[in-house]
């Protein structure tokens, strides 16, 4: 494959969505094609299964079945998405991939970070990014920013504990995967994340992570 495949990782608030905006600037600035794509979703198929893990309605969800599902859309997304656009050449910015997973599923939900990246593998046949970016914020701090209240989806409206446990895992994963995930704090101004982040940038397009 000759694009590169980056996923964008954090907290709901950590700022995610401002920061992929200006790395596509970044990247296409520098002539590259970029594909700026997300999980749950980025597939007609996928966008229905978002619809139904995120819908407050199914509160009797199962945890495996939520597992399942944001797998079953990730496999349709690296089919039909994620691994024609690398195959184009291009850039792919993911908001969200396994690792979302293996913090909300396997930590969050307690179903372990084994079941989940075996279910995984399979669902993406074992597709890894080449650069993930986390951006650390306190659950606090991210809960404050998306301000949830009644407005939230299924996941959202989970208890501080749940996203405290999410934090942790968010950070343990760091660890085990050091030379992948580089991690940003992302309670600073924009700006001053968004040069941090360019930084890292460069060195990816340099060949030097
Ligand atoms: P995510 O995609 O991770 O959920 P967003 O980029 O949508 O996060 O940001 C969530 C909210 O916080 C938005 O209202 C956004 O404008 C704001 N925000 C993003 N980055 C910062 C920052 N560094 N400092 C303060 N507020 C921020
Ligand atoms: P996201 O699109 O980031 O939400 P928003 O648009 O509200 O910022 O993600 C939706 C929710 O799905 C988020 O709370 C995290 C959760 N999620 C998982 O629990 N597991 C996963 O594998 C993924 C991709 C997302």
């Amino acid at each position: 494959m000759k694009g590169i495949f980056i996923s964008i990782e954090g907290m709901d608030g950590s700022g995610k969505s401002t920061q992929i905006k200006y790395m596509k600037d970044f990247f296409e600035a520098r002539g590259h094609s970029v594909l700026h794509t997300r999980e749950p979703g980025g597939t007609a198929i996928g966008e229905k299964i978002r619809e139904l893990v995120l819908n407050n309605d199914y509160q009797e969800m199962s945890d495996i079945t939520e597992a399942l599902l944001y797998a079953a859309s990730r496999a349709q997304h690296v089919k039909e998405v994620i691994r024609p656009a690398l195959n184009e050449g291009k850039i792919v910015l993911c908001d969200r991939y396994v690792d979302s997973s293996m913090v909300y599923q396997g930590s969050g939900r307690g179903l372990g970070y084994e079941a989940i990246k075996s279910i995984n593998d399979f669902a993406t046949s074992c597709l890894t990014p080449d650069l993930t970016i986390l951006f650390d914020i306190e659950p606090q701090m991210s809960l404050q920013r998306i301000n949830i209240g009644e407005e939230g989806d299924r996941l959202e409206r989970e208890t501080l504990d749940f996203h405290v446990k999410a934090h942790s895992a968010y950070m343990e994963l760091a660890n085990m995967y050091a030379e992948r995930i580089k991690v940003i704090k992302a309670n600073r101004v924009i700006e001053e994340i968004r040069g941090d982040v360019e930084q890292l940038l460069e060195k990816l397009l340099k060949g030097g992570m």
